[in-house]
């Protein structure tokens, strides 16, 4: 976790805005001081002094004003320039089919890996090292994905798709979040990018494809029945599972994230319960409605849900 991540890039995308923010800041930092110290200067130089006659006045100066057109007009142009350059750095052409499919939704983000057949919600794990073509949509309203730390801010716009590279120099846990205000919970609509060497991201894209498992009977097999039985799966897909609901996250590997509710929760199982018991409480106007359940309902849920590897 970084303290400022836009001052802390971990990506080439994110250090070409880094270095364009500081060189700016650097540009008006020198213009800031210039000015101040020259006002400054007139001010103790030319104050006013008791029987001190009226100094000579000065109207218009040309080549004084020729050079402070000239060169705030060149100061643009080489900002100009940094600026084209940092777009081909954070931005590169676009190329191949896109790595990851990210869809936001009020207020979740729903995460798709089209060539490897993977579904999950609101962590996107990435091999260090390498730059994947993500793609952005969005379900409902404008969403904004933002990862500081290692990509450029870019809008979800409905029934437009727009794209971004997404790379990551170290391993390391990157907090994204939606920059776009798109409802009442807009504040809770984060997620994680979690960089893996490679060996580790192979091992999770591994675990990610398996179908759920069936669990033996107990608590958890109670609460896979409970999970057919009370419409869960009118909203949420298994694989393994009679359940292929699209409109809240894919549960196949619940157990395997790490936050609950797009960074609301951590996922424990005292957390999944209060979930459970009433989303409303937590995250009042998300999808999920209160559904009435039982503590012994909610346990047996919960117990299935630990199986979700
Ligand atoms: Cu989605 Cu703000």
């Amino acid at each position: 976790m970084r303290a400022v991540p836009v001052f802390d890039a971990a990506s080439p995308q994110a250090r070409g805005i880094t270095s364009l923010s500081l060189a700016v800041l650097a540009i008006c930092g020198a213009i800031l001081a210039l000015i101040v110290g020259l006002t400054v200067y007139n001010l103790i130089r030319f104050r006013a002094k008791p029987g001190a006659p009226e100094p000579r006045q000065i109207f218009g100066h040309k080549r004084l004003e020729i050079l402070w057109t000239v060169i705030p007009f060149l100061l643009l142009v080489w900002i100009f320039v940094l600026t084209v350059q940092a777009m081909h750095v954070s931005h590169p052409p676009r190329h191949g089919q896109p790595d990851i499919v990210v869809i936001g939704h009020q207020w979740w983000w729903e995460v798709h890996y089209p060539k490897l057949g993977i579904i999950t919600a609101n962590e996107v794990h990435i091999p260090t090292g390498q730059a994947l073509l993500v793609r952005l949509e969005a379900a409902d309203v404008i969403h904004d994905f933002w990862v500081p730390a290692l990509a450029p801010k870019e809008d979800m716009i409905p029934g437009v798709t727009n794209y971004i590279w997404l790379q990551a120099d170290e391993p390391g846990t990157y907090l994204g979040a939606c920059a776009e205000f798109c409802g009442a919970e807009h504040a809770w609509m984060r997620f994680q990018v979690i960089a893996q060497p490679a060996s580790q991201f192979r091992a999770w894209e591994a675990d990610q494809r398996r179908p759920a498992p069936t669990p033996p009977a107990g608590a958890a097999e109670r609460g896979r029945r409970l999970f057919l039985d009370k419409t869960c799966m009118e909203c949420h897909s298994i694989r393994g599972v009679a359940a292929a609901g699209s409109a809240g996250p894919d549960l196949t590997h619940l157990a395997s994230r790490r936050m609950l509710g797009a960074g609301v929760m951590t996922n424990t199982p005292p957390n999944l319960s209060l979930w459970l018991t009433n989303p409303q409480a937590i995250k009042p106007g998300c999808l999920m409605p209160n559904l009435n359940l039982t503590h012994a309902q909610v346990r047996d849920l919960v117990s299935y849900f630990q199986t979700l590897k």
